[in-house]
């Protein structure tokens, strides 16, 4: 893992929209695995700023998110869906038909995690994939236990990543309780991997990050750890108590 440190949010979101453009540049059609929740919203602006200011050009771009809740339409206003429009598509000139994300409302949540795992397949694999990381180490929405050779599956969201999430929804009740989430194995097929860590919240996670030297299955980021191209770009707040 490469650990670049910064000053804080707004330079964690330059460095990482300054990756992506690179890798979307030398590669027109490259496959974005995207994120949600607070921490990459600064990486977008500055994604759709560039894009409006130096045209760096989306048109070939196929995009793959890593979750979504079950049971939200995509037009509900705290979907993944809807999250990934007002952040980022609605700037960018990604055509409509190559953004992905699981659908909640499948009439099968398993077949449409399988089918899920076969489109990134199909779409040749994700070149680089954005991650956030939960307070008890989630990616995507991995709860600890989670297998690390796990497809796209459903799971139980815990009651702590539903009151962190809570902040997004009128109140923790209405948290849906189960997501569909790539796997850490989907996770792990990625060529490159960026994940962002950012604020106070996060140091207990980062700490451990940095102190593990094997992946444990408790702490789901530290499958990370196997892989052989990860950059972890976190802010000095996340660093600090670490
Ligand atoms: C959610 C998302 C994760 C995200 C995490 C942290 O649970 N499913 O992908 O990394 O929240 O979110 P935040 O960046 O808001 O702290």
């Amino acid at each position: 893992m490469k650990i670049l440190t910064v000053a804080d949010q707004e330079e964690m979101s330059r460095r990482a929209a300054e990756m992506i453009i690179d890798l979307v540049r030398l590669k027109p059609s490259a496959v974005l695995g995207l994120a949600t929740g607070g921490t990459p919203e600064g990486t977008y602006r500055l994604l759709a700023l560039d894009h409006r200011k130096n045209g760096t050009d989306y048109r070939e771009v196929r995009t793959v998110n890593l979750d979504e809740y079950a049971g939200l339409k995509p037009e509900d206003p705290n979907s993944y869906h809807t999250y990934m429009e007002t952040h980022f598509f609605q700037y960018v000139n990604i055509p409509s038909e190559q953004h992905f994300l699981p659908d909640g409302t499948a009439a099968s949540l398993n077949e449409e995690c399988e089918d899920y795992d076969r489109l990134i397949d199909n779409l040749g694999g994700v070149d680089l994939q954005l991650l956030g990381i939960g307070r008890n180490g989630h990616i995507g929405f991995n709860e600890p236990g989670t297998a690390f050779n796990a497809g796209t599956h459903v799971v139980k969201l815990s009651e702590s990543t539903r009151q962190a999430n809570a902040r997004f929804f009128g109140s923790v009740q209405e948290v849906p309780e189960r997501a569909i989430t790539m796997g850490i194995g989907t996770i792990l097929k990625s060529r490159a991997i960026l994940l962002l860590v950012s604020g106070p919240s996060k140091a207990e996670a980062m700490s451990r990050l940095l102190a593990g030297s094997e992946p444990d299955s408790n702490f789901p980021a530290s499958a990370l750890i196997s892989h052989p191209n990860v950059t972890v770009i976190a802010d000095a707040a996340a660093i600090s108590a670490a």
